[in-house]
């Protein structure tokens, strides 16, 4: 999916990355479902892990050494994509209220100052497509750096959920922003503590937003058709809101278990050729269906 503002993509590679990659006109998030391994880059290697937001700001040249199988959502973005202005201070400090903290980023660990004079290719996205150098020497001929832009890690394991005594809508969960478009958690958390709340999201129009949710983890049983990797969008300006019957069900809930990545865009989205393909038709269709009452209502708090 697509709009000026970001690319949104699913990436399960099958081969070893052959040379660099250099994204020469826009940032990048890597959110790492499945699979570890290490980001090498010219700051040094950056390792990761399942969980991991791996943040990789323009410029960055790198290469992913992947260990085992790999499932990643990988967000990249002409504008800038940042820490929420509202989580820091004037002077860039993060602040108290905000969901992670300066211990929670991690830079890259150890810097590699490579020599070798060979063939080394690195691919440069630039002007709306990919450009490939044949360098004499390796990109990685550093010996040090300093300065506030460097890729860095954060994993969602790591973001503390903020709760409510009532619905805490989505600006709650925001991890990243970016031009036009914002990049949020759903972790496990207590849900609203009000005796008489009703701990699902109340139905509404997302007017002027686009509504894309990437399910990592957790029991999604009561969202027909949704499993661990299924991706839902919500087109701008249409009212949606649970299931028919969850609420009810949801009534007595305290916590809920899911793991999901929402990036929520202010400007329409186009899908690729694939991902109308990928459409199973559905899902659109799944709030005319009345589910049965056995079904478990955890893992359904996500903002629908
Ligand atoms: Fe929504």
């Amino acid at each position: 999916m697509w709009n000026d503002d970001v690319e949104i993509s699913l990436c399960r590679p099958t081969e070893p990355m052959d040379g660099f990659y250099r994204n020469g006109e826009g940032d990048e998030v890597v959110f790492v479902h499945e699979g570890s391994g290490t980001f090498e880059t010219i700051f040094g290697d950056l390792p990761y892990t399942p969980g991991d937001y791996v943040v990789v700001p323009r410029g960055t040249t790198y290469r992913v050494v992947a260990e085992g199988p790999q499932r990643h959502v990988v967000f990249g973005s002409p504008g800038l994509i940042e820490i929420p202005s509202r989580y820091r201070n004037e002077y860039g400090q993060l602040l108290e209220h905000a969901p992670y903290y300066t211990r929670d980023i991690h830079p890259p660990t150890k810097l590699h100052t490579h020599r070798d004079r060979d063939d080394h290719v690195l691919t440069i996205r630039v002007k709306d497509g990919h450009q490939r150098y044949v360098l004499d020497y390796h990109p990685f001929d550093v010996v040090g750096w300093d300065g506030y832009v460097y890729p860095w890690t954060f994993s969602i394991h790591d973001f503390e959920p903020i709760t409510g005594r009532i619905h805490m809508p989505p600006p709650s969960h925001q991890t990243f922003q970016g031009r036009n478009f914002v990049i949020c958690s759903f972790c496990p958390r207590k849900l609203d503590f009000d005796p008489l709340a009703i701990p699902i999201p109340y139905h509404h129009s997302n007017l002027n937003s686009e509504e894309m949710i990437y399910y990592v983890d957790g029991n999604f049983s009561s969202r027909k058709g949704i499993e661990v990797g299924s991706v839902t969008l919500h087109p701008s300006g249409i009212p949606h809101g649970p299931h028919p019957g969850l609420a009810e069900r949801s009534l007595g809930m305290t916590e809920t278990h899911e793991l999901a990545v929402m990036c929520d865009t202010f400007h329409p989205l186009r899908l690729t050729k694939l991902a109308h393909e990928l459409d199973d038709g559905k899902y659109a269709y799944s709030w005319n269906e009345r589910g049965s009452a056995d079904e478990n209502p955890l893992g359904v708090t996500s903002h629908l």
